[in-house]
């Protein structure tokens, strides 16, 4: 359902691997809204050539960054500002990657040296971001900034390991930034945090279908899919959500303020029922 709501926007969308990736299904939606924009992903996801496919059907130019490297990010602002035609009005960061959960390592043995990674690349990625938007004066006014999180930054989800730290430092980039970006040019600066979703960097967490399933059954609406975020960033990026900024918003379908529910009550249940037949 088109509503022309990001009509004449100009954006940048990071992160859209493949068909599973949440950024994905947002440039689809931007695309589906009026959007034009530019799709940005790191060097070694490009070479899959998935991106290719995404390109074509949204009409939208690729220009690759390592969103660690400022001067990387530096040509995807002023190569977008050039090939849009104009400041741009949105811009979403999908970008999250830990060494230490690639590589299995648990939370008491984290290598310190991918952790430092881990930082790099899923939260200060985006303070180097909003500053070369800022340095350029890329952005337009009443302009739009969202970065996707996940609530191990406020609760304890021990496989989620270091990324729960890049979470938490990536909610407070946004509302330093937002506040900063709020003066200089009423622009916003938001997270959203999403459910569990079945994407590539959601399976590579250990446990990832149990707490998938956990998170299905405690949230009153059930987990909230990738095509929903979608819509849920459309939003933020459109004119209607001008006075939103600085906030984690949650897209959890109600998780994150469920005590419990009745489906794990019932399935504790079962399970101790068993247990003691
Ligand atoms: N899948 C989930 O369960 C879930 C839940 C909440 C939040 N998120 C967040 O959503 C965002 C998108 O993840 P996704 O689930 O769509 O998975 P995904 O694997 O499709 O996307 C992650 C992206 O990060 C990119 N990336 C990694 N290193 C990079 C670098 N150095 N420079 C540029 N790009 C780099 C990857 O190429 C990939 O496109 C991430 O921030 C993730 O933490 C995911």
């Amino acid at each position: 359902m088109a509503n022309n709501l990001l009509a004449g926007k100009r954006g940048i969308i990071f992160g859209a691997l493949n068909e599973q990736s949440i950024a994905w299904k947002v440039a689809q939606r931007c695309h589906e809204e009026g959007a034009t924009f530019v799709l940005s992903n790191a060097p070694l996801a490009m070479r899959m050539g998935e991106i290719n496919k995404l390109s074509e059907e949204c009409n939208a130019p690729i220009i690759a960054a390592d969103a660690t490297v400022v001067e990387d990010l530096e040509k995807v602002f002023s190569g977008a500002v050039e090939q849009l035609g104009g400041k741009i009005d949105f811009v979403l960061h999908s970008i999250g990657m830990s060494p230490n959960i690639r590589k299995g390592k648990g939370y008491g043995e984290l290598n310190y040296d991918w952790f430092q990674k881990t930082l790099d690349i899923s939260a200060l990625s985006f303070h180097k971001m909003l500053h070369v938007a800022e340095k350029q004066d890329a952005l337009n006014e009443w302009g739009s900034v969202v970065a996707l999180s996940y609530i191990a930054a406020q609760r304890a989800f021990l496989d989620y390991t270091d990324m729960s730290q890049a979470k938490a430092v990536l909610e407070s980039i946004a509302r330093s930034y937002g506040q900063r970006l709020g003066h200089l040019k009423k622009v916003r600066v938001n997270t959203v945090s999403q459910s569990p979703t079945k994407t590539t960097a959601g399976a590579g967490i250990s446990g990832f279908n149990a707490f998938y399933e956990y998170a299905e059954r405690m949230s009153p609406l059930g987990n909230a899919p990738a095509e929903a975020c979608a819509d849920y960033c459309v939003s933020l990026f459109s004119d209607l959500t001008r006075f939103v900024t600085m906030q984690n918003l949650m897209h959890d379908g109600g998780f994150s303020t469920t005590g419990i529910s009745e489906g794990i009550v019932e399935a504790i249940t079962q399970a101790s029922a068993g247990s003691e037949a």
